[in-house]
């Protein structure tokens, strides 16, 4: 099977392939960067999306500080490509992870979200023996009911143990207002939003109050950047899928800003009256909280997908595609997509321009 090629003409392309449209995600990444830059925000983008160490690179060289991981073996393959700032936006519990948090600040500042006391002492101890010190964000529950820690009283506990604790630096607060991403109408998401915020805001200011300086409050993915990159006092944000934007992020969370960049380039194998199959199922593409789409045409609707065959509906009164046709499918969630493919191809002008590995993928632990 021929790999694919810089310089080569997108038809030619061995289907199906991950593409990224290079004109719309560098907009992508403008956009982000300039929201975050004009509104006193540092950018750290999440990288779950891309587990890519080129792409981290790219963000950095485009203004972002550093970025996000969601699990601690992403952080280490990224530290290994150089990566200086990364904060692990999950919790971690065992000590054998500790230890490796610890062992990798010895090559980066490698951020740890923490939402419980009992881990405290043992990642202290982690980081006395590895003779490193670990930087700590409190992550909060701010209303999604996922991770995190009361706000408030519990929170300002929780940075005491932090503070007392050897091996252990209490930079901050984290949340994630994922439960506000598909409210309507876009004042009560606001609303909403923001009350989220407040949040953070409040513990902050307890805290300080405390006299615990809180240097970093990190919040904001992509369905909200726009208004929690607004709220006073957060100081960083981690929208991060926003460089490829996807389906769900324009049709169910109403992102505007932003251009859908990642498509899957795919080919009709099969086709009958009334559908036609492409060789992009459930192990290419993905309809986890969003189906794909067919880009530019109206004459195709999602059907389902199973595990190597794609099936769309032909709408009434149309001819639908022809065999072998190329068609490119907008990724219905990027998140739920990426991780299946071994690399980008990033195109500009109908022909392949850079060759990124998503390294990243299976790195679960
Ligand atoms: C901790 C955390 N931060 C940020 C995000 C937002 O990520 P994205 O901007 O890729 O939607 C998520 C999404 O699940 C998350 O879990």
């Amino acid at each position: 099977m021929k790999s694919p090629n810089i310089g080569q003409d997108l038809a030619e392309l061995e289907t199906p392939t991950l593409l990224i449209d290079l004109d719309l995600f560098e907009s992508n990444i403008r956009q982000l960067y300039s929201f975050c830059n004009d509104n006193g925000k540092a950018w750290r983008p999440h990288s779950k999306a891309n587990k890519s160490p080129e792409i981290a690179r790219l963000l950095i060289d485009h203004g972002a500080i550093g970025i996000t991981c969601a699990k601690l073996s992403e952080a280490e393959l990224m530290v290994e490509h150089g990566i200086q700032s990364i904060l692990l936006a999950n919790q971690i519990v065992s000590p054998g992870k500790f230890a490796t948090l610890a062992q990798l600040q010895r090559r980066a500042e490698v951020i740890a979200a923490i939402d419980n006391i009992a881990v405290v002492k043992a990642m202290g101890a982690a980081a006395i023996s590895a003779k490193t010190t670990i930087p700590i964000l409190i992550e909060l529950d701010i209303g999604l009911k996922r991770v995190g820690i009361e706000p408030g009283e519990k929170t300002l506990a929780l940075a005491k143990a932090v503070c007392g604790q050897d091996g252990l630096e209490f930079r901050g607060l984290m949340g994630y207002e994922g439960h506000v991403l598909n409210i309507s109408p876009p004042a009560d998401k606001q609303a909403a939003c923001h009350q989220a915020m407040d949040l953070l805001i409040q513990s902050k200011a307890l805290l300080e109050e405390n006299g615990i300086e809180v240097e970093i409050v990190s919040a904001g993915g992509t369905g909200s950047y726009e208004i929690s990159g607004l709220h006073e006092g957060i100081t960083e944000l981690q929208a991060g899928g926003g460089i490829f934007m996807d389906a769900m992020y324009r049709q169910a969370l109403h992102v505007e800003s932003l251009e859908q960049a990642l498509t899957v380039l795919a080919t009709v194998t099969s086709r009958s009256t009334d559908h036609v199959v492409l060789d992009a199922g459930f192990k290419t593409l993905s309809s986890y909280h969003h189906p794909p789409e067919v880009l530019d045409r109206d004459d195709l609707s999602f059907s389902y997908l199973s595990a190597e065959h794609g099936v769309f509906a032909i709408n009434p009164g149309c001819d639908g595609p022809a065999l072998g046709e190329q068609l490119r499918l907008l990724v219905g969630y990027s998140d739920s997509t990426t991780f299946l493919h071994d690399h980008f191809v990033a195109i500009r002008n109908g022909r392949v321009e850079k060759i990124w590995d998503i390294s990243g993928r299976g790195l679960i632990r």
